[in-house]
């Protein structure tokens, strides 16, 4: 099955067989003799440093079972990593792992974990116009790397093509494992990183990475995919298809494998960002992820920090498990987390009653010659069967559809086109698709096997009492093809993991929200099996397709500012970023109300006005460490993070409200008071002054209200005062507001997200 757009994130550990088999079927005593893939974090050797890798790994050897014979140590031994953690990954049984915790230097030890994964219109939608602005002043991305933890790719299409693609840069060390005329100027490198096919064949084997399901390649063509003209999907959003930064380059890290190809598990993410760092990328996209855990168990949170400590920024999706609060991925605050949101560009389906009414949806697959004439209507949940109306496998069975227009309901974790399948096979003409109540307004355009149309709750419920309303219920379906325009986008879908963050909740979490419903990309194979057909593109939705358009905008800001931090980067894309959307309204979430701040983050990105935010909040690397510490985290814990020994008693501590972020979550008890630091990064001399909009219930002071700026970097620093209003107003559950310091030229906004306590 190539086609799933909304992963499931939450369900991840199910699919693990490994897991799965020892906590169900094994007894204990084969259970603590079966060997699984540990991830091991252990201490650098005190007084000595390992110049060499070998040096490294024979120190990592050192904490395997000695009882073990040199060349099984070679099979246990599965990653040993030198950029992105002190330690390694095995195989090892759990009585070797107690044994192991006795020897000095071992931190801990866990199995691991497998993540799952998570245009062209996009960058016209995001503003970006060939002759003028942004997209030309940053040269389109030239000169970035932009390295891609996913599924693989493949290389051959077009949107991979190097025309006009300038070399590397110099500093680029990544290899190709590809056929060499497969590489080239704009795909650099391509590696794979299969733990499951290196136990089996020993390490030296490699294996090209090549895309099987699509995800990967989808992925990075939306970040730095090559102009293509004429792509379409099935007759569909017919124009030219380009990546956010079609200049920059790209570097593949495989390490997504099965079927349907998104089984991550965490020892092949941790050799693909070790590699990446060593090969010298500049942006990493990672469009995968899992449930929140605290940032010492979670593989990319750890990883990461070693990327932007060199330098690199690191992109990543937010999860899609919306529109339930507290469902995110990828939370750690040295991560930019994207949510989903939708593009003005609608694949239209309309479904029309027998009693007149018109009701929008949507379908890829546009069904142009489908009768206009009305056929006979059925509800499949007038069965009575258990979950029928469900349409799963054989909820239809008994039930006369010949011919009819099937009224199926979403969910049951049947996937859309799958009930479109059963409704096709028990002899159905067409479906209409209504969304469960969670997901409200927000609809998919997918490719149905049959002519369909996926339409909101709110609909079905108007479907569904036509159809008791009248003896003979009739309908059909209108296709009406691409329509731009939609004035209430961007708005965010439903599917979008929501904050508040539950391993920082003093953090505001996702970032920032991006172009993530039905987006146009490169795609391995044609949709409808036509062999001719050389450039084939596909249209799918989640927090993994806006998760590379920030990679992507990443990569054009690193283009036109080399010298920022990862930080300034992330500051700069939230505090100029959107909160209305195209007819000037707020942001409206799937039930058409202004979208929470959880849902959002900092708003809609704005490319043009992120190139020029007039002042960044930067953090330095070393500014986590308090952070961390006031996490609450033992030493061992934050030193896994930073690898590096850290003792939280000789840092300060800090709240993590008081680390330099651009947005605020404050949990209100007794007031509160946090220092900011803004550094000058537009005009040498310029004045700002503070605008509050304070939370309902909440008291917001800033001192000083003003802040002058004579040099550019010169910093500023000034405080904010959070505490509950003294009459009336809210004091449970949240409440929202912002502080926008404004001058002449420039605003620069930072979201305040309340919660009572
Ligand atoms: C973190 O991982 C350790 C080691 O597997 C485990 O014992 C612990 O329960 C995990 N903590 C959380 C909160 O997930
Ligand atoms: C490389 O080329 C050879 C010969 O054309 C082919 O058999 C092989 O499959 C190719 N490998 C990759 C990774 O494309
Ligand atoms: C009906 O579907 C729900 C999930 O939507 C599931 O929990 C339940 O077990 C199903 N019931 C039957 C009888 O299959
Ligand atoms: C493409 O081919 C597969 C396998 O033969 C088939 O199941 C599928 O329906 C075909 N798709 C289209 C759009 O014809
Ligand atoms: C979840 O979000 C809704 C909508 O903003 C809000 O009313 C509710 O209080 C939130 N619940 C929690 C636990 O944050």
């Amino acid at each position: 099955m190539a086609i799933i757009p909304l992963l499931l994130l939450i369900f991840m550990l199910n699919f693990c067989p490994e897991i799965a088999q020892a906590t169900q079927h094994t007894t204990k005593i084969t259970e603590k003799t079966t060997l699984l893939n540990y991830i091991v974090h252990v201490a650098k050797p005190e007084g000595r440093t390992l110049a060499e890798f070998e040096d490294l790994e024979s120190w990592y050897q050192s904490f395997l079972p000695v009882s073990t014979a040199s060349s099984e140590k070679q099979q246990r031994m599965l990653y040993a990593y030198q950029n992105v953690m002190s330690g390694f990954a095995a195989r090892l049984t759990q009585e070797e792992v107690k044994s192991m915790e006795e020897k000095d230097g071992f931190l801990s030890a866990r199995p691991e974990r497998i993540l799952h994964l998570q245009t062209t219109h996009t960058p016209r939608f995001l503003g970006l116009h060939h002759e003028l602005g942004f997209w030309k002043e940053s040269n389109f991305g030239k000169g970035v790397i932009i390295g891609v933890l996913d599924g693989g790719i493949f290389p051959s299409h077009p949107s991979f093509s190097d025309e006009g693609m300038p070399p590397p840069p110099a500093k680029w060390k990544g290899r190709c494992d590809f056929n060499a005329s497969d590489c080239n100027n704009k795909l650099i490198g391509a590696r794979s990183f299969n733990i499951a096919a290196k136990a089996k064949k020993g390490s030296a084997a490699t294996e090209p990475p090549i895309d099987v399901d699509g995800h990967g390649t989808h992925t990075a063509s939306t970040a730095a995919g090559a102009f293509v003209k004429d792509a379409e999907v099935l007759g569909n959003a017919r124009g030219t298809a380009v990546g956010i930064a079609p200049h920059a380059h790209l570097a593949i890290y495989k390490v997504c494998f099965g079927d349907p190809g998104d089984d991550c598990p965490e020892s092949d993410i941790l050799a693909g960002l070790d590699a990446a760092v060593q090969d010298g990328v500049d942006v990493l996209s990672l469009s995968l992820g899992e449930d929140s855990v605290p940032f010492f168990n979670d593989t990319i949170a750890i990883g990461s920090f070693a990327a932007i400590q060199k330098g690199i920024f690191v992109s990543c999706s937010a999860g899609n498990s919306g529109p339930f609060n507290g469902t995110l991925s990828n939370e750690a605050p040295w991560i930019l987390t994207v949510g989903a949101s939708t593009v003005d560009r609608r694949f239209s389906a309309t479904a029309r009653l027998g009693n007149g009414e018109q009701i929008d949806g949507e379908s890829l697959s546009q069904h142009s010659n489908f009768p206009s004439t009305l056929l006979p209507l059925v509800y499949a949940g007038m069965s009575g069967k258990p979950n029928s109306s469900l349409c799963g496998e054989g909820a239809l069975e008994g039930m006369d559809v010949k011919g009819k227009i099937v009224l199926c309901e979403r969910g049951g974790g049947i996937g859309r086109i799958a009930k479109g399948g059963e409704v096709k096979n028990a002899g159905g003409a067409a479906m209409i698709l209504m969304n469960e109540e969670a997901d409200g307004f927000s609809t998919n355009a997918d490719v149905h096997v049959l002519p369909a149309t996926h339409v909101s709750f709110a609909a079905g419920l108007k479907i569904k009492a036509y159809i008791s309303s009248t003896q003979a219920p009739m309908a059909t379906i209108l296709f009406k093809g691409t329509i731009i325009g939609d004035p209430s986008s961007p708005f965010v879908a439903s599917f979008s993991s929501r904050g508040p963050s539950l391993a920082s909740p003093g953090i505001l979490k996702p970032d920032i929200i991006g172009p993530g419903v039905s987006i146009l990309a490169a795609w391995p194979f044609p949709l409808d099996n036509n062999t001719n057909s050389k450039s084939t593109f596909n249209i799918i939705s989640g927090t993994s397709m806006s998760c590379p358009h920030l990679s992507g905008i990443a990569a054009l800001l690193k283009s036109s500012h080399p010298y920022w931090s990862p930080a300034a980067i992330k500051s700069a894309i939230m505090t100029t970023a959107d909160t209305l959307n195209m007819e000037g309204k707020l942001i409206v979430d799937q039930t058409l109300q202004p979208a929470d701040i959880f849902a959002t983050g900092a708003g809609h990105v704005n490319p043009s006005r992120a190139n020029n935010p007039g002042l960044v909040y930067d953090i330095q690397p070393d500014d986590y460490i308090p952070y961390l510490c006031g996490l609450g985290y033992a030493d061992n814990e934050v030193s896994i993070i930073v690898h590096e020994q850290v003792k939280c008693s000789e840092k300060p501590s800090i709240p993590e409200g008081e680390l330099n972020y651009p947005s605020f979550a404050v949990t209100l008890g007794p007031s509160q008071t946090f220092t900011r630091t803004v550094t000058n990064v537009g005009d040498v001399n310029s004045a700002y002054e503070v605008a509050i909009v304070s939370p309902p219930g909440v008291d917001v002071t800033v001192k000083p209200s003003k802040l002058y700026f004579s040099k550019v970097n010169q910093k500023a620093t000034y405080s904010v005062a959070f505490s509950r209003t003294e009459y009336g107003g809210k004091t449970s559950g949240t409440a929202q507001g912002y502080i926008v310091w404004a001058s002449a030229k420039y605003t620069v906004r930072s979201p305040i997200a309340v919660s009572f306590k």
